[in-house]
C-alpha cells in the first residue's frame, strides 16, 4: 500500500424521532470530517491522530480511538496493514448528546478506509459492520445515506450473521430541525440499560400506531399530525429521569409553535420540528427550549439545522 489520502464528510443524525426506537434516523446538516492518510512509512507502525473541535481535549489519540478502530476493521478484512496512519478529525457534532457522534465517527473510519482499499465494500457491507459495532442501525444508516431512513437489523434464515435492511425516504420538505443541546452528556449505553426488559401490550400498540402515522405524516406532509405522531411509550418515559426538565421543554417547544418534539436519539438533546419559514419560527422555539431547560438549572444551546440529503461524501 503506497501513500494515499482521503477526506470524508459525515453528517450528524437524530434517531428515533419519538416512537421510531432503533428504526428511524434523520441526517442533519452538521458535519464531522475525517482525513486519513496511509503510507508505507520508514520503520514500525506509526499512528498519529489530530483532533480539532468537539472532544479535542478528551478523545483518545491512540488505538482506542473509534475512528481508527473502525478503519482498522476494514484494513484487517483485506489483510492490509498500513505502516503509517495519520488521521485528522474535525468534529462539529457534540459528543454523547444524542446527535450521532459515535455513528459519524465509525462511518467516517469505515468509509475512509474502504476508499483507500479500493471501494471493496458495498454500502450495505459498510452498514453491516457499522451496526455491529454500534449496536443499532438507526444513526449509522442515516449518517451513511442521508435523508430520512428506516432501518432494521434482520437475521436472514440460513445465512450467518445479522444484516441491515434500510429504506431511504424522500426527506420531509419545508421543515427545520431545532436541536436543543444541554451541556451535560449521556452515554447511549447507559440510556439503553435503564430501559425495561418488557413493556405492556398497550404501550407497544400505542407506539407502533404513532410511528406508522409519523411516517405517513412525513411522506404526505401532514405536519399537523406530528405532535401526536411523535408521542412514544417505549423509551422516552424511562429516559425522562436522565434529562431533567424534558417534559417541560417538550411543552414549551410546542407552545412556541413546534410541530412535534422528541428526545434526539438517547438524549439529552431534544429535537423539535418547525416550519422552515419564516425562520423566526425556529428561533422562537429554540429560545423557548433553552429557557425551559434553564428553569431546571440546565444550561443548553440550540442549533437550527436543515436536513442533510447526501449522507457521507468523499470531499
Ligand atoms: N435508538 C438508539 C437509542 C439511538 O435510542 O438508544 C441512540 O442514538
Amino acid at each position: 500500500m503506497g501513500m494515499k489520502r482521503v477526506k470524508v464528510r459525515v453528517p450528524a443524525t437524530t434517531a428515533n424521532l419519538g416512537p421510531g426506537f432503533d428504526v428511524l434516523g434523520l441526517a442533519l446538516r452538521l458535519y464531522n470530517t475525517v482525513e486519513m492518510e496511509v503510507g508505507p512509512g520508514k520503520s514500525g507502525r506509526k499512528l498519529q491522530i489530530d483532533i480539532v473541535g468537539e472532544g479535542e481535549e478528551n478523545l483518545p489519540r491512540d488505538r482506542r480511538n473509534i475512528v481508527y478502530r473502525a478503519a482498522q476493521l476494514v484494513f484487517d478484512r483485506f489483510h492490509l496493514a498500513p505502516k503509517t496512519l495519520h488521521l485528522k478529525l474535525i468534529n462539529r457534532i457534540p459528543l454523547a448528546s444524542g446527535l450521532g457522534s459515535s455513528a459519524a465517527a465509525r462511518i467516517g473510519g469505515l468509509v475512509s478506509a474502504n476508499r483507500l482499499c479500493g471501494e471493496r465494500l458495498s454500502i450495505k457491507e459498510i452498514l453491516n459492520l457499522a451496526a455491529e459495532i454500534e449496536g443499532h442501525a438507526d444513526n449509522v444508516s442515516a449518517a451513511m445515506v442521508g435523508g430520512l431512513v428506516v432501518s432494521c437489523i434482520s437475521s436472514p434464515k440460513g445465512r450467518k450473521g445479522r444484516e441491515i435492511e434500510f429504506v431511504k425516504l424522500n426527506p420531509p420538505k419545508n421543515l427545520s430541525c431545532v436541536v436543543c443541546i444541554p451541556s451535560f452528556q449521556i452515554m447511549t449505553r447507559y440510556a439503553r440499560k435503564i430501559l425495561p426488559k418488557t413493556v405492556k401490550f398497550e404501550q407497544a400498540v400505542f407506539t407502533s400506531s404513532r410511528v406508522t402515522i409519523l411516517l405517513a405524516a412525513l411522506i404526505k406532509k401532514r405536519y399537523e399530525l406530528l405532535r401526536m405522531a411523535m408521542e412514544d411509550k417505549l423509551h422516552q418515559p424511562y429516559r425522562r429521569r436522565l434529562v431533567k426538565g424534558m417534559e417541560v421543554v417538550f411543552e414549551e417547544a410546542l407552545k412556541a409553535g413546534a410541530l412535534g418534539v422528541s428526545l434526539s436519539g438517547a438524549g439529552p438533546s431534544i429535537l423539535a420540528f418547525t416550519a422552515s419559514s419564516p425562520p423566526s419560527c425556529a428561533e422562537k422555539v429554540g429560545k423557548a427550549m433553552r429557557k425551559a431547560f434553564a428553569r431546571h438549572k440546565v444550561k443548553s444551546r440550540y442549533l437550527v439545522l436543515g436536513i442533510d440529503k447526501q449522507g457521507t461524501k468523499i470531499v
